[in-house]
């Protein structure tokens, strides 16, 4: 049986590692190991990784290695490639790497009926695409989804900008919140208008919501034949006939909702980008599935990143880690990023049912790269608390302005130096200054803090991505490298990164408020909730 990682050898070895790497210091340390840039970076399928800045060196990695051997990591991923019931609270499969399996590959056996299904369902949802890109008097595409439903199509069709159909709006309707329906409604014709209603469950109460919204909308805008303008990607076909959905594009219970934009959840994918393209960023993510199922340890990427995880959480006690996208097309990668691994990994009882004794999920955050430094990243830069920060470049640039493109890629790279050697020079005028003489405080006070402001203390770590190029294929591998991460955080932790019930008892209580919302007095509502009830009960707004 697996042994829970704060069990085995190795966590120990690291809690000693942890101790005697406080003397770790990212300003000097490439004066005592002059190939840290090529030891500590690696390339797979599309992207290429620098570790050299983070807060480790070679006896940690090897630990982590070993940490990972002894919690049975790669057995895991080799059980969840062979269609095994790992998500095991809720008996399922874990599947998503099977929607991007080309045809004709061979299969671990038992899986090819799953894979046949697949392929039809991903030829069947690819041809219709190609009717709507074909088809003019179709004018916009309205995604209506919320998590999974909508976080990665979203994130995918903007970062996939220079590749979208030009004739086409799309947009990506998840906030249950009318003001922003309606806002987009006033900008659209029902008959140019095409809704896919996203949901696997086809009980979402946002979607839901939003779905009927759109539909009362459409009806009263003079739309006609809803099963023209409306499409279901859902598991729930029922639900979608019964909702007035004619054409509906299933997926299976073993591909978890935010592992789930390489399903006919990414129809709005691939109406943007054409079925070649939508196959191209399958191919994408399926050659780094490949990399993950044979790389070996040492240069096998999500791996690292998910062992450099659990370093950085559980041993160096890092609680969050900032995404800096430097390409506004990624402008939606930490958001996307936020679901995959909060709702994966945001977990306190392993799968065992034991309550975990150590961290999990760190928090994820962040904004596109040059916005990002002028707001937070002063914080990053002096604040009380170590983040790590993840930088992303692209190389190449969709456009013709290369001096824009430098100077981009230039404050990534100056801002990933600037935290890892900071700026001393004012630390030095400091130790030299004259001493105080009594009564002369308030003076000496003022002086230092100009100096102590301007201090960069550096030595704090990030991680650098670069793609050569933003494609289909680039984007696919860097999802299925971060959905890979998170497994391997997930796998050594010993939780099942593929529930979510933590997102339940909202849900269900959203629902008792609602039913009680017109009611005098709510009953069987804290006091706290029910003053408030009373107070923003519509009836008594002016
Ligand atoms: O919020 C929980 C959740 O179940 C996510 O895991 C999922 O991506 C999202 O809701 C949407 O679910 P559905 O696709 O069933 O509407």
């Amino acid at each position: 049986m697996t042994k829970r990682c704060d069990q085995v050898k190795a966590w120990q070895v690291l809690q000693q590692l942890k101790v005697e790497k406080q003397t770790l210091d990212l300003r000097n340390i490439f004066a005592s190991q002059e190939n840290r840039f090529e030891h500590f970076s690696l390339s797979a399928p599309h992207v290429f990784v620098d570790f050299s800045k983070c807060m480790w060196d070679e006896q940690v990695e090897d630990a982590l290695l070993e940490l990972a051997g002894q919690t049975d990591t790669e057995q895991l991923r080799d059980a969840m490639f062979a269609g095994e019931l790992i998500n095991t609270t809720e008996q399922r499969a874990v599947m998503h790497w099977l929607l991007r399996v080309p045809n004709g590959t061979r299969l671990p056996l038992g899986l090819e009926q799953s894979h046949k299904e697949v392929i039809e369902t991903l030829e069947r949802f690819l041809s219709f695409a190609e009717l709507i890109r074909a088809d003019n008097t179709i004018t916009d595409v309205v995604n209506i989804g919320i998590g999974g439903s909508d976080l990665g199509p979203q994130m995918a069709v903007k970062a996939l900008d220079e590749f979208v159909i030009p004739t086409k709006r799309f947009h990506f309707l998840s906030n249950i919140d009318a003001h922003e329906s309606l806002r987009l409604f006033r900008t659209l014709k029902p008959e140019s208008t095409l809704f896919l209603i996203a949901s696997k469950s086809f009980s979402t109460l946002e979607t839901m919501t939003n779905a009927a919204l759109a539909k009362e909308w459409f009806l009263q805008a003079g739309g006609k034949h809803i099963q023209n303008h409306f499409v279901g990607l859902t598991s729930n076909t029922k639900g979608a006939n019964a909702f007035g959905i004619t054409t509906t594009f299933g997926f299976w219970d073993w591909v978890g909702g935010r592992y789930s934009m390489w399903s006919s959840i990414g129809l709005s994918i691939a109406i943007a980008i054409g079925e070649d393209g939508f196959k191209s960023f399958l191919r994408g993510a399926f050659e780094m599935d490949h990399h993950f199922k044979t790389a070996g340890a040492r240069d096998n990427l999500p791996l690292k990143l998910g062992l450099l995880d659990i370093w950085y959480r559980n041993f160096l006690n890092y609680g969050s880690r900032s995404i800096a996208p430097y390409h506004s097309g990624l402008s939606r990668l930490p958001a996307y990023l936020q679901q995959l691994e909060m709702e994966s990994n945001g977990k306190s009882v392993d799968k065992f049912g034991l309550q975990v004794k150590y961290g999990t999920a760190p928090v994820l955050w962040g904004e596109p790269g040059t916005n990002g430094q002028h707001a937070f990243f002063q914080m990053l830069h002096q604040g009380t608390d170590v983040i790590p920060v993840e930088f992303l470049v692209v190389k190449d640039p969709s456009h013709t302005h290369v001096k824009n493109h430098e100077l981009l890629l230039a404050n990534a790279l100056a801002q990933a130096q600037a935290f890892m050697i900071g700026e001393s020079k004012d630390a030095k005028d400091l130790q030299t200054a004259p001493t105080v003489k009594v009564g002369d405080w308030a003076s000496h006070q003022a002086d230092s803090s100009q100096h102590a402001a301007r201090r960069f203390p550096g030595n704090r770590p990030s991680l650098f991505f670069a793609l050569e190029r933003l494609t289909p294929e680039s984007l696919g591998a860097l999802i299925a490298l971060s959905e890979h991460r998170t497994f391997v955080a997930g796998a050594v932790w010993g939780i099942n990164s593929f529930d979510q019930f933590g997102v339940e008892l909202g849900k269900k209580l959203t629902q008792n408020i609602v039913n009680q919302f017109d009611v005098e007095h709510p009953m069987n509502i804290d006091p706290s909730t029910q003053g408030l009830m009373i107070k923003l009960k519509l009836k008594s707004v002016p």
